[in-house]
């Protein structure tokens, strides 16, 4: 069934529009609104699927902090120890004099491996964050 098309005015960032233009450009979207209605229909899919964390999941937290922010080190330090089994490996990578990456996986109920991301998200001197969250697929 043809879904009907509604109109909506958004406000944007210039330099936001400008990259997602660049973007779409070079993906070949015929229009603006076609690159928009992809872009939203990815955020959809992204939220359900990470929505549904129930039962045992991977997670692998990609983060990007400050190594200079007083005390965020430690903070980090504890909360893994805190997590204790369900932390299973991090990799840490100094970037450059002031940044680092630090890439965990855990594995655990998905509730609790996103609790874990977010608590990490929350502290002062982390820049970025991503969580990917795969389920445990058995094979038969
Ligand atoms: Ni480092």
């Amino acid at each position: 069934m043809e879904q009907e098309i509604m109109r909506i005015g958004v406000s944007l960032p210039e330099n936001l529009l400008t990259k997602f233009g660049y973007i779409i450009a070079q993906r070949g979207y015929s229009s603006r609104s076609e690159g928009i209605r992809d872009a939203i229909r990815n955020y959809l899919t992204h939220y359900e699927w990470m929505s549904d964390l129930q039962g045992e999941r991977v997670g692998v937290i990609t983060m990007v902090y400050s190594q200079a922010q007083h005390g965020l080190v430690d903070s980090l330090i504890d909360i893994q120890h805190d997590l204790g089994k369900i932390v299973h490996s991090s990799l840490h990578i100094h970037m450059d004099h002031d940044n680092c990456l630090e890439v965990i996986v855990l594995k655990g109920e998905g509730k609790e491996v996103k609790k874990a991301a977010e608590r990490m998200m929350a502290l002062k001197g982390v820049k970025h964050v991503k969580l990917n969250i795969t389920s445990m697929i058995e094979e038969f």
